[in-house]
């Protein structure tokens, strides 16, 4: 690669939607660099040292919020005096209407904006991934999964179309300023979505509905800190009012295609073994 050779740095570039960025903007023959702790670029919040080398040489990035809002304007300052060009920033469906869960998303959506450069926004539901990759996982296999959500239904988005949005996002025009919220093609209710899970894994599993202040004592009684509590409750309160609820068209919008079906996933899950 020369210098100035377009370069994607791929902040948590070993996550569920970093992860599957690499991978898809590599096989259309784009360089991307995955960034975090762990990453093949080292990059971590906390450690400011690490930051400017990190950059050094790309010419866009994938920016998923920090948790610490003040670190977000400081580092978007530092991409565009690396020479950064574009940024694609990770944010959340509903970031806008349901308070305050995630302060770090508010601040990097701002910096972003004010940034001087080529910027776009995406805002996706709850990833389906999250039944197999992430915090829903282990209540699955343990036959329960417990949630204060009642009867609203989630279109739950695929984290594979929101690394193909992103990929494109990042590598063609016509994209700067633009917000996108992206979803899956229907909104199921998580009684549903474990019904679909069971029946593809073969496992017994039921979902149960808590109250806010339930949920609560369960996440701090499985050693979460008392502010992911919080800050999960005020999520799901937001997603229970329905402000998530509906399908968009952005996948569509970006892609030319419809998103990927929470069946499409959960069969693809189970077959990689990921309820066995
Ligand atoms: N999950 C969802 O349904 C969903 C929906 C919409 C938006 N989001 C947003 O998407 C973002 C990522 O969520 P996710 O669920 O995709 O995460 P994830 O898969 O759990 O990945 C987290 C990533 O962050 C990296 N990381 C953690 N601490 C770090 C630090 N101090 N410095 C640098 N990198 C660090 C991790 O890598 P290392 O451990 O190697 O550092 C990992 O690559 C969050 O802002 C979340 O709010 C999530």
């Amino acid at each position: 690669m020369t210098t100035n050779a377009p370069s994607t740095l791929v902040m948590a570039g070993t996550g569920k939607t970093g992860r599957r960025l690499v991978q898809t903007l590599r096989a259309a023959g784009r360089h991307a660099r995955a960034a975090s702790r762990s990453g093949e670029v080292r990059f971590d919040w906390s450690r400011r040292d690490t930051w400017r080398p990190a950059l050094a040489g790309a010419s866009a990035v994938y920016l998923l919020a920090p948790e610490d809002p003040a670190l977000a304007t400081d580092f978007v300052t530092q991409a565009v005096d690396s020479g950064v060009g574009r940024i694609v920033a990770l944010s959340g469906r509903g970031i806008d209407r349901v308070g305050d869960f995630s302060p770090g998303m508010v601040a990097a959506e701002e910096a972003v904006r004010k940034s001087g450069i080529e910027w776009t926004i995406i805002r996706p539901n709850n990833f389906s991934q999250n039944f197999s990759e992430d915090l829903f996982r282990q209540p699955l296999l343990d036959g329960r999964l417990a949630l204060p959500m009642g009867a609203t239904p989630e279109p739950f988005v695929d984290a594979q179309d929101v690394a193909d949005v992103a990929a494109t996002l990042l590598t063609s025009p016509g994209h700067h300023e633009q917000v996108y919220d992206l979803s899956g093609p229907r909104a199921l209710t998580f009684d549903a979505a474990v019904a679909t899970i069971a029946r593809v894994s073969g496992r017994s599993i039921r979902y149960v509905e808590l109250t806010p202040e339930e949920y609560h004592a369960e996440l701090l009684a499985e050693g979460y800190p008392a502010e992911t509590a919080t800050a999960l409750n005020a999520l799901f309160a937001g997603m229970r009012a329905g402000h998530l609820a509906e399908p968009t068209g952005g996948v569509r919008r970006v892609l030319g295609r419809d998103p990927l079906d929470f069946d499409t996933y959960a069969a693809r899950a189970a077959a990689a073994g990921a309820w066995s």
